[in-house]
């Protein structure tokens, strides 16, 4: 197998090239003066390819597009296709009356020249019942854990219920407890954020979601937690965008970090070994 990559997860590819000691090749990315994308592949490549490349923003989608058809043009008979970031996932269903479901249009768009595709940490898992080949979904659970044990983080927190499942897998695997933020209303006027379960006073919490876009979310639940006592807090994501406010907004945590599913500043943990470990199983 050889381990091809988009210009989104260059780093990322290096990383599991290294991991599964398979041939590495970075493809030749250029732009057309009018902004059109160029690729090209240079040289011998074998017939099982694992195309790594996340699809955020909008360049990258075509980048990845265009290497699909040049892997099959090189005769390429297997193409594994990974997503580490999965760009329109928030738009997984109709909002609004004439809306697109965006998140299957890129599946749909995606899948055909993939023979497998791989995502991580899916904002929604169901995007995976849009593909017609088979899929993966991988779990940034054991390198996210990793980096709040290595800080003894005794709780681990979800921002909302929707992501209590993520932080029972991560608590699980350092040994820690889990809980989830709710809205409790005190009176007419007030409104309270807390965990549900667990009292946070002088603990060390980690607040996990999958994806820190303006910070808005881990910025009002840091907020929260440290009002009701939190000693220290962490913040942590499997796809970090730190849009807009976002580097404002995580003035209100201790620390924070995100995957490299999205190569940034930021990401200080890597998926590699996760993303490695499949392509061994499933190459
Ligand atoms: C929401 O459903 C997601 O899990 C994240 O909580 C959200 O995308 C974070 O966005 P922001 O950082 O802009 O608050």
């Amino acid at each position: 197998m050889n381990i091809v990559t988009g210009s989104a997860s260059y780093l990322l590819g290096e990383k599991i090239a290294q991991l599964l000691n398979e041939k590495y090749i970075p493809p030749v990315i250029e732009k057309f003066p009018d902004g059109e994308i160029y690729v090209r592949i240079e040289g011998e490549i074998e017939k099982e390819v694992a195309l790594i490349q996340t699809t955020y923003p909008n360049d990258k989608l075509i980048e990845l597009f265009l290497l699909q058809d040049a892997l099959r043009e090189k005769g390429v008979e297997r193409i594994i296709t990974v997503v580490p970031y999965f760009g329109y996932s928030r738009q997984d269903k109709i909002f609004k009356e004439g809306e697109a479901i965006s998140a299957r249009a890129m599946a749909k768009h995606i899948e055909l020249y993939s023979d497998i595709f791989i995502g991580i940490d899916l904002h929604a898992p169901s995007i995976l019942n849009w593909f017609s080949i088979p899929t993966v979904h991988l779990h940034a659970t054991e390198p996210i854990a990793r980096f709040l044990k290595e800080r003894d983080v005794d709780v681990v927190i979800s921002p909302d219920k929707g992501g209590v499942e993520r932080a029972k897998l991560v608590a699980e695997a350092m040994n820690a407890e889990f809980d989830y933020l709710e809205k409790v209303r005190l009176s007419g006027e007030e409104v309270v954020i807390k965990p549900k379960n667990l009292d946070v006073r002088e603990k060390i919490v980690g607040i996990v979601d999958d994806i820190i876009s303006t910070g808005g979310t881990i910025a009002r639940a840091a907020e929260q937690l440290r009002r009701q006592g939190a000693r220290k807090i962490y913040a942590v994501c499997t796809h970090g965008l730190f849009i807009g406010k976002a580097e404002e907004n995580m003035k209100k945590v201790n620390d924070f970090a995100s995957t490299d599913t999205i190569e940034s500043k930021y990401s200080k943990i890597t998926v590699a070994e996760v993303i490695a470990r499949a392509l061994q199983e499933y190459a």
